[in-house]
């Protein structure tokens, strides 16, 4: 029962570090008045699982999802991989890696509006593994616990050589 509540605890605890939202820009939203993207997400860990939520005046804007090349030259031609143009976006980051993001509208990228993220893989099964290492561990001791009893005895020999 204990060991039960335990990974039930265990469970829960994982499931704080994931699934969070992340406000582009915070109060200020997707605007090309100023806010530095990359200052944002500086400070900010990125997960598989996260969502990201891009708010901006509706016909104002809008997020194109792009790759590398698009992203650095500013390029709004090259297809995108996903265009979004809601006003309140939410785009579920569900692959680990970079992700490129621009405003289609002309010269809104160059002004600014463009955000590149590296989302990372969640530690799989991490908890499994703290959970599982006592018993994959009591071989490796039992072997550690007979050296010791060995050690001695071979040092004694070594002494008397
Ligand atoms: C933007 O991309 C399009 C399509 O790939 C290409 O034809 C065009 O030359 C590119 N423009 C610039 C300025 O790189
Ligand atoms: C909004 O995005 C959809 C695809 O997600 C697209 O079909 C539509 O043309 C877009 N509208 C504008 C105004 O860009």
């Amino acid at each position: 029962m204990a060991a039960f509540v335990f990974s039930v605890t265990l469970l829960a605890l994982s499931c704080v570090c994931f699934g969070a939202e992340h406000h582009v820009g915070d109060s200020a939203g997707w605007t090309n008045k100023g806010v530095s993207y990359d200052h944002w997400a500086y400070s900010k860990i990125f997960q598989v699982g996260d969502t990201l939520v891009f708010t901006y005046k509706k016909q104002m804007h809008n997020v194109m999802q792009v790759s590398r090349e698009a992203f650095e030259t500013c390029n709004s031609s090259v297809s995108p991989i996903a265009v979004y143009n809601s006003s309140s976006d939410s785009i579920p980051l569900q692959t680990p890696g970079d992700w490129y993001f621009i405003c289609g509208v002309p010269g809104h990228c160059q002004a600014g509006m463009r955000l590149a993220i590296k989302v990372s893989a969640l530690p799989s099964h991490g908890t499994d593994d703290a959970y599982m290492y006592p018993s994959s561990a009591s071989p490796v001791i039992k072997y550690f616990s007979k050296l010791a009893l060995v050690v001695p005895f071979l040092l004694i020999g070594i002494t008397h050589v």
